[in-house]
């Protein structure tokens, strides 16, 4: 548990992240990377403005950190209306979201992060809204209750979620656009390094700003974190220039190593090859091994371990792949096809 809390390359947002805000950029010519939902968002912002419209409702979907808030408001900006943010397990009573929809005003955006972890019944009084922009209000109670249809702004709702599956499909089925989010290329995170660093008055080379790309799990929250605790070493062991050397050093130490995985990463593989001999595993079993939240395996871990080769996913559970036992120094006890031998 304290691990987990103490962990540096959580893509989790954290209150140290406030710094951040100001880091946001609010134009989409400034957000760097994702091009193909940058060029497609920008064809239908420009789109809803020539017909004065509202946006049709858009989702993003993808692993945490990747930029999904910042998009969305952006969007906002671009489309020069509000932007007002809630989270699925903030939103308790459908009162809660009633609320939220009669104050917007026309066009407006309104951002539900989490969306995936709205209750039942509050996802029904989103459908009737976001297609007719209209509210149920039940009044009253046993049989003199009465239904009444409220009229509501034609508004966007921008839904975010680590993974589209885990929506309801009639939920889905609403959103007009579905985008999803992409892992960083390594050049596109350095831009977005040195980017931050010019914003944040911090000295940094090519070379430093190349090193933490490529050991952010291609997660800008997670490389802008990084940037701060390098500029920490540098600072107090070096002459305060990230460098490539600043930038190895403070990494080894905070144990975030050369592919960017950090211990519990590295456990999960360890246990995996361990425990299970590799795999099959299921994510239940696996959860409960390391002490992680399912959730947290899915959504942080796994899709990175996925991208990276480290990591199969099979009909009967996730498996160790060669190139994860030679990342972790563990001889491969399989045959050359790619899997244990013993599956
Ligand atoms: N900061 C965090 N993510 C960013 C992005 N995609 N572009 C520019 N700056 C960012």
């Amino acid at each position: 548990m304290e691990e987990r809390e103490n962990r540096i390359i959580t893509a989790e947002e954290q209150p140290a992240d406030d710094w951040q805000y100001s880091l946001r950029p609010r134009k989409l010519r400034e957000y760097i990377g994702q091009d193909q939902v940058k060029e497609n968002l920008s064809v239908y912002i420009q789109a809803a403005l020539k017909r004065g419209e509202a946006l049709d409702h858009v989702l993003l979907y993808g692993p945490p950190g990747l930029g999904k808030t910042t998009l969305a408001g952006i969007v906002a900006n671009e489309l020069g209306v509000n932007f007002r943010v809630t989270s699925g397990p903030a939103i308790e009573r459908s009162g809660d979201l009633a609320a939220l929809l009669t104050n917007l005003s026309e066009r407006d955006v309104l951002f539900i992060d989490e969306i995936h972890r709205l209750s039942h019944s509050i996802e029904e009084v989103l459908y009737s809204a976001m297609e007719d922009f209209a509210l149920d209000i039940v009044i009253g109670k046993g049989p003199s209750a009465r239904s009444l249809r409220l009229d509501i702004a034609p508004f966007t709702l921008i839904g975010a979620t680590t993974r589209a599956g885990a929506l309801a499909a009639p939920l889905r089925d609403r959103f007009g656009v579905i985008e999803r989010l992409e892992y960083y290329r390594p050049e596109a995170l350095a831009e977005i390094v040195k980017r931050a660093a010019d914003i944040l008055n911090i000295q940094i080379d090519e070379r430093g700003a190349a090193e933490i790309a490529r050991r952010s799990r291609g997660t800008p929250r997670i490389a802008n974190r990084l940037l701060k605790r390098v500029r920490d070493f540098a600072q107090v062991e070096g002459d305060g220039t990230v460098t490539a050397e600043a930038a190895d050093t403070a990494l080894s130490r905070l144990e975030v190593d050369q592919a960017g995985l950090d211990r519990t990463d590295r456990r999960m593989l360890d246990t995996m090859i361990k425990k299970f001999s590799g795999g099959p595993v299921g994510l239940e079993t696996l959860a409960a091994a390391i002490s992680e939240e399912t959730d947290t395996i899915a959504d942080v871990y796994e899709p990175f371990l996925l991208q990276l080769g480290f990591l199969m996913r099979t009909p009967r559970g996730r498996v160790v792949t060669r190139a994860g036992y030679e990342h972790l120094g563990i001889p491969w006890p399989g045959d050359d096809s790619g899997a244990p031998s013993l599956f």
